[in-house]
């Protein structure tokens, strides 16, 4: 299986591509969606950064995409890492902290409350493709974490994945990973950088998160593509759905006749396709949505 993380500027063919959702009337009646999901009894939230935006994550697009002179997402990738892994984990170092002092938001709130609320008589997924943590901190239970965690960490040896939650998680990240562009380069030694607990491995660390250009992990796919091919409404939310795979799960859904209820502060290039289109910071919208 080798679906990778892309960002298909020049692609955005399956998105266009669905007639019969195109002839529906596009819906922004709050009272419309309820009776949808009073109804539906598989629901799927896909989540991207714009959920967290609330909480002070900064998205990758837009102004808080940039990490001293460097664009975040030219940072999350294999190239950077082999290049200077003092400097990606410094990278890392910083978004874990801002990660940690971060608080789930109204609109994690509302979904891990809708989910305690009806998960036993209906199936709810969230599908998120944040790396922050903040669903599951809000009480999120059936989460499927498409990239990762920023609180995992995976060894470059033997791939052992452990949640390591220790701030720094070494010694000399001690006060780095400022994010002001005057900072001067990285210089951490590789043997100062977080190695492996196994005796017998010793090996090198890396945040245990799917970088762009790499394969997402194939049972994490499974899961998702097995929520989304059977859900009867999927919300899309605080995501620009253009990164790969995960753009292509909710038009999959509404191509299959499940109603899609897009959540974001402006139209994304997915729009034209969904049945539903709630405008406005899911904060404020979400709690909303999801309420009785
Ligand atoms: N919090 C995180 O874990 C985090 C943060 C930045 C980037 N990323 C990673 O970067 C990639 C970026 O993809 P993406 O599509 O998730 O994010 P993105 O940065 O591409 O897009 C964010 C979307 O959220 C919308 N948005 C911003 N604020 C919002 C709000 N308050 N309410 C509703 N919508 C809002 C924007 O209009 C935009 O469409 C993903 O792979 C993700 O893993 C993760
Ligand atoms: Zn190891």
């Amino acid at each position: 299986m080798c679906i990778r993380l892309i960002t298909p500027i020049s692609r955005p063919t399956v998105i266009c591509s669905f007639p019969r959702i195109m002839a529906l009337r596009q819906s922004s009646d709050m009272s419309k969606f309820k009776e949808v999901l009073k109804s539906a009894k598989e629901i799927v939230i896909l989540s991207g950064a714009g959920i967290s935006a609330e909480s002070g994550i900064p998205t990758f697009r837009g102004a808080g995409g940039f990490w001293r002179k460097f664009q975040a997402s030219a940072l999350a990738t294999p190239g950077a890492f082999k290049t200077s892994p003092s400097l990606v984990w410094e990278f890392y170092h910083y978004r874990r902290e801002v990660a940690s002092k971060a608080e789930p938001n109204a609109g994690h709130k509302a979904i891990a409350k809708y989910e305690a609320k009806y998960g036993k008589i209906k199936k709810i997924t969230v599908i998120t493709q944040n790396v922050d943590g903040l669903h599951g901190r809000a009480g999120s239970k059936n989460l499927i974490e498409l990239h990762g965690n920023l609180f995992k960490t995976r060894c470059t040896k033997c791939n052992e994945v452990v949640t390591n939650l220790n701030n720094p998680i070494c010694e000399a990240l001690a006060g780095r990973g400022a994010p002001d562009e005057n900072v001067a380069g990285s210089d951490i030694p590789e043997q100062a950088l977080p190695h492996c607990r196994r005796h017998s491995c010793r090996a090198l660390l890396r945040p245990h998160i799917v970088w762009f250009g790499e394969n997402l992990d194939y049972e994490v796919l499974q899961r998702a593509e097995a929520a989304i091919s059977t859900c009867d409404l999927c919300l899309v939310v605080g995501t620009s759905s253009i990164v790969y795979p995960a753009a292509m799960f909710a038009p999959q859904a509404a191509d299959r006749g499940a109603i899609v209820a897009e959540f974001n502060i402006e139209p994304t290039p997915a729009t034209p396709n969904f049945h539903f289109y709630f405008q406005g910071p899911c904060g404020t919208t979400l709690p909303v949505a999801l309420s009785d």
